[in-house]
């Protein structure tokens, strides 16, 4: 093990090599294969890594949970953006760690804060790009001058869930960093644009040392038999992928038409929901869209008391939605 990758603690448990024998998988009286060797060779490929720089999880929660319990000591610091994902100051504080909030500036991660927050206690920074619940993303030039200002000690955690959706030039290439020897792990999950929430299969992409730590803590069945043959096929699926883009894209485009006719205000999106203002009180219109069967996510939690979190559905669920909300905000206007 490479001394700069400092766990918290090690517990050593002997990893037996991969097992060939687990290919047929049709057979779910048998445990899974621990080690994921298919999929991480798939993954492997895909990414121009080796296997050794993979690490599968029971979706990305799972490894955010793992890092944070690999690195992160009762009184380290973590460096977490606000609003962002509910898990990252759940699993710090958890760990006893110290959570230390950078809000966002105009809905989007502000990175010249995030580097200004890291001090000798920080361990763990964290990115989510693109960022729930605000969809909106990191350029590769902010994260180049973030990465200029972390100390070499200290590890980014890229959590690229909406990765798929958000794809452009000016989107970061955080693998980049592990190649050039910094320390950053990229975390990925085939819930999003793959479909496969329901199955809970993510991975992180990491230095093998930093990989060989992480896979020591795991659970050793973190990912079930039909996860690891379900992701599997989505590697092999591009097309579906692709299909999912399209629809996102053209649903995106379809709701921004909407909100924009009622008079809505919304965050352009790079990921598969979108982010609205609807001018008055989020619970409530939460509440009223529930009533006409429809479910999305107020932002009230967050502080932000007229903002709902929609996701992009099929055309189908899209028109329901919007049929719904202008039902509600017509009868809150009128009430
Ligand atoms: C930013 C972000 N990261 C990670 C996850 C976890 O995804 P999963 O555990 O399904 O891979 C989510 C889920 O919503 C998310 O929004």
């Amino acid at each position: 093990m490479s001394s700069s990758w400092r766990p918290t603690r090690i517990r050593c448990r002997p990893r037996s090599a991969c097992s060939r024998r687990s290919r047929k998988r049709s057979h779910l009286n048998r445990y899974p294969d621990g080690s994921g060797y298919y999929l991480r060779q798939a993954l492997a490929k895909r990414h121009r890594v080796t296997a050794e720089h993979l690490i599968l999880g029971n979706g990305s929660n799972d490894l955010i949970e793992l890092v944070v319990r690999a690195f992160l000591r009762p009184g380290d610091e973590a460096v977490i953006p606000h609003p962002s994902f509910v898990v990252y100051p759940m699993i710090v504080q958890a760990a006893g760690g110290i959570r230390v909030v950078v809000t966002l500036k105009d809905q989007r991660l502000d990175l010249e804060a995030m580097a200004r927050a890291i001090t000798p206690l920080t361990k763990l920074v964290f990115i989510a790009n693109p960022n729930n619940p605000t969809a909106t993303i990191v350029t590769a030039d902010e994260v180049e001058q973030l990465m200029a200002r972390v100390p070499d000690r200290v590890i980014v955690v890229f959590d690229e869930a909406y990765v798929e959706f958000a794809q452009g030039p000016d989107f970061p290439d955080s693998l980049a960093y592990m190649q050039q020897g910094r320390k950053v792990i990229v975390l990925r999950t085939f819930s999003k644009a793959a479909s496969l929430a329901g199955l809970r299969v993510g991975y992180a992409i990491g230095d093998p040392d930093c990989m060989g730590l992480l896979n020591r803590i795991r659970q050793p069945f973190n990912v079930n038999s039909l996860g690891q043959v379900g992701a599997l096929a989505a590697l092999a699926d591009d097309s579906h992928i692709l299909e999912c883009l399209r629809m996102i894209e053209a649903g995106r485009h379809y709701l921004y038409d909407e909100f924009a006719a009622m008079g809505v205000r919304y965050t352009p999106s790079r990921a598969n929901f979108i982010l609205v203002d609807v001018g008055r009180n989020a619970s409530d219109v939460f509440h009223w869209l529930l009533k006409e069967g429809v479910i999305v996510r107020p932002m009230t939690s967050f502080g932000m008391e007229s903002y709902l979190r929609v996701t992009i559905g099929t055309p189908e669920e899209n028109r329901r939605f919007v049929k719904a909300l202008k039902k509600v905000l017509a009868g809150a206007k009128s009430a």
